[in-house]
């Protein structure tokens, strides 16, 4: 049931726009002395060796992290994101989403990781142990659940990662259903929800992360949604880009991520290119 290995993607063009957001949401949260609690409900291996068979295997990363390998940006957000991957890069690696919270995160704020595949977990594991950080939690558990068990923190500030792999058509419905049930209990979450972009060839899935955005942009909280595409939307493009709803986003995420997504693509290939949408910004 569980066959998605984050390690054949790892550094595309879709941890680039996922990665850069993440990092601009733990940015402002760290503007405040107090300290804040962050959720990864689709946490991965939390690092990735790009030299490994399952990385090799596309190199997608080719089209992602690596094209931004030689660029010396201005926008903050951009330097920010260059200079952690750049640590990892060093050593042929890129940092998951749980690396690079553990990097960002001080030592009072908490984290916790969730990943349901048992070999996922246990890489996952041993690569947060090996990096010896306090206040990070590991859950072998489903990430929705655990979203329900363990939210809202005390202080009840913080945010979440929602990144699951949609393999399933019926896993943009755990997304909405997931991200209702942390409103009921945590009205203040940042909530950062990956999507795919798909072409006509995925069947069931095409149209589908458009209408769980929808579905989502009708729950009334501010929201705004940035995407990377790396190609035309034709009918056997298949992940053609890919997006991020930030829902109740900090304050100037949206132009420091704009600035950082324009900059990037430049980089990523003569048909990428980048948007960055307020869906409910009065609400
Ligand atoms: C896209 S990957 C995560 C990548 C990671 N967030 C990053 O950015 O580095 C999705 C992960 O979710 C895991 N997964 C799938 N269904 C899950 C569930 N219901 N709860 C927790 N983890 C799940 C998969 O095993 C996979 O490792």
């Amino acid at each position: 049931m569980l066959s998605y290995q984050h390690a054949f993607h790892a550094g595309n063009h879709a941890d680039v726009v996922k990665h850069l957001c993440w990092m601009g949401v733990l940015n402002s949260l760290k503007k405040k002395d107090k300290p804040f609690t962050l959720y990864d409900s689709h946490a991965g291996a939390g690092t990735y060796n790009l030299k490994d068979d399952m990385s090799a295997k596309n190199q997608e990363f080719l089209t992602g992290i690596s094209a931004l390998a030689n660029v010396t940006p201005s926008a903050d957000l951009l330097r920010e994101y260059l200079a952690l991957c750049n640590t990892f890069m060093s050593e042929s690696c890129y940092p998951g989403s749980p690396a690079i919270s553990v990097a960002e995160k001080r030592s009072d704020d908490v984290l916790h990781l969730m990943e349901l595949h048992p070999a996922e977990h246990s890489k996952l594991e041993q690569n947060i142990k090996a990096l010896r950080v306090k206040n990070v939690r590991l859950h072998k558990r489903d990430g929705y659940e655990g979203l329900r068990a363990l939210t809202p923190p005390k202080p009840n500030r913080g945010a979440i990662l929602i990144d699951p792999p949609y393999e399933r058509a019926s896993e943009y419905n755990d997304v909405l259903k997931g991200v209702k049930d942390v409103f009921k209990r945590w009205q203040q979450a940042q909530i950062v929800v990956w999507y795919p972009l798909l072409s006509a060839r995925a069947g069931a899935k095409h149209g589908a992360s458009e209408k769980m955005l929808e579905q989502l942009t009708e729950l009334g909280r501010p929201c705004f949604k940035a995407e990377i595409c790396i190609a035309e939307n034709e009918h056997d493009a298949g992940m053609y880009g890919s997006g991020v709803l930030v829902i109740n986003p900090p304050w100037q995420l949206d132009q420091q991520l704009s600035c950082a997504l324009l900059e990037a693509v430049e980089h990523m290939g003569p048909l990428a290119s980048t948007n960055l949408t307020w869906l409910n910004k009065d609400a």
